[in-house]
């Protein structure tokens, strides 16, 4: 049987963007760009994607594409069956975890674009607090919502790669584009959003130190999905002149246009009514609905355009994450198990939502689901996104660095020798001592270590 694969140039670009494109360019980037010199920030970043980001991408390109198969059997045959086969296994197992809780996540924010649209967001900040609270520790509306977008992930994916996947990827990125681009022009002309317009365009290098490296080298890892399959995965489905080097920087580009236009979008909001903006879920839930009602007072079906559209371009952000993530355990379990795609879909999505209602449940409704003093919730974010992800990226790099066949990388890297092999030698001196450091550094400093 012919493997799926993915049809146009820009649907590669587009899909793979949209895995990368999450909440994470709408929550945590702005305000590490905030809290680190603006766009001084913004030059640490686009060195970090460079040093770091692009090499682990096409790291997991290579080995996706050679393999054309799941992420678990394409390790093992770039791996010829030795230990390193593991690491696709641990990318599987990563994922599914992630899926868990980022799947909670995204319900809510599907809630939240029904809460904009019917105007229940426009109490007092108290008001908007309890209403978050209230919402996220109920015991049976999240998980209807969590439900409801891994139905949809779900009928996406049996649409299969082009027809699921591709299309969706190439309506729902150019939407969330223009969403972005509405509410970035409605906050960019409020009165006083220049202030936060400047604030972000002024690099204030004052603030750059050695912690600005290491978070943006951090952030550029996890908003780009490395360490985890979904990137070798949507790999397997490119076709053989797909050239990596230039969809790794193309895909960079996308990611970081959106996180920066995001910086657009939160600052000069809040700079425009006096309120700090912060991170996190507090960020998306709480304080900007609060900006919003200040900002818009006078004009309130403007704040309700601008609420729709802010959360709308979070779903799609979180939706097309999503379908990247299912992705991966689907055709995992597929391939491996020889199930069609209907059914090997079907039993991730059970498995996500089932494992969803106990992250959800852990936020308040039950709380003895919880582990080592943590909500499962946290539980999973904290060993998904601060454990196995620099790990599966670390030992990624030194599989491939080292141990890996060169001929077969150098193949892939300039597909057959079709295209220039002249950053062959820049990719080979990153991926082997560069970004495993960085990896490293990264991961003693998330833990505390220094
Ligand atoms: N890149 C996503 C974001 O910016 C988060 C993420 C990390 C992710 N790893 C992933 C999403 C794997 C999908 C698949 O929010």
């Amino acid at each position: 049987m012919e493997r799926a694969s993915f049809g146009s140039k820009l649907g590669i670009i587009l899909a793979t963007a949209g895995s990368a494109v999450g909440l994470g360019n709408i929550w945590r980037f702005p305000y590490l760009a905030g809290e680190n010199g603006g766009a001084a920030f913004i030059l640490v970043y686009l060195f970090s994607v460079a040093i770091l980001g692009i090499p682990c991408l096409i790291a997991e390109f290579v080995i996706g594409r050679h393999g054309a198969s799941n992420t678990a059997r394409a390790y093992s045959k770039m791996a010829n069956g030795k230990a390193w086969k593991w690491i696709g296994y641990m990318g599987v197992f990563t994922g599914f975890i992630i899926t868990s809780y980022y799947a909670v996540v995204s319900g809510w924010c599907v809630k939240y674009m029904f809460a904009a649209g019917m105007g229940d967001l426009s109490g007092t900040p108290e008001e908007i607090k309890d209403y978050f609270s209230t919402f996220t520790s109920d015991a049976v509306s999240p998980i209807y919502w969590d439900v409801a977008i891994l139905l949809l992930t779900f009928w996406i994916i049996c649409g299969g790669v082009r027809g699921g996947i591709e299309r969706m990827s190439k309506a729902m990125m150019p939407t969330l584009f223009v969403l972005l681009i509405v509410v970035v022009v409605a906050a960019c002309t409020l009165p006083g959003a220049m202030k936060g317009v400047e604030f972000l365009v002024v690099p204030d290098f004052s603030q750059v130190t050695g912690g600005t490296f290491l978070a943006a080298m951090g952030q550029a890892f996890y908003s780009l999905s490395i360490g985890m399959g979904c990137i070798c995965t949507y790999a397997s489905y490119y076709s053989r002149q797909t050239n990596l080097l230039t969809s790794a920087v193309q895909i960079s580009l996308v990611d970081t246009l959106v996180a920066v236009l995001a910086g657009f979008m939160i600052f000069p909001a809040a700079f425009s009514v006096g309120i700090s903006a912060d991170s996190g879920p507090s960020l998306v839930f709480i304080t900007l609905p609060n900006v919003f009602n200040h900002a818009f007072a006078s004009m309130p079906l403007l704040g309700i355009v601008v609420g729709v559209a802010f959360y709308g371009l979070l779903v799609l952000a979180a939706l097309t994450s999503l379908i990247s993530l299912v992705e991966v355990s689907t055709v995992f379990l597929a391939e491996e198990c020889k199930l069609s795609r209907r059914k090997a879909a079907a039993i991730v999505t059970a498995g996500c939502i089932v494992m969803g209602v106990f992250c959800s449940l852990s936020l308040g409704a039950v709380p003895s689901f919880s582990l080592f003093g943590m909500s499962l919730f946290d539980l999973f974010d904290f060993t998904s996104g601060q454990i196995l992800l620099p790990l599966c990226g670390f030992l990624t790099c030194i599989f491939l660095g080292w141990f890996a066949p060169m001929d077969i990388i150098r193949d892939q890297f300039t597909n057959w020798g079709t295209v220039s092999q002249k950053f062959f030698p820049v990719f080979k001196f990153l991926i082997r001592f560069v970004s495993p450091t960085a990896i490293l550094l990264v991961f003693l400093r998330q833990l505390g270590i220094f």
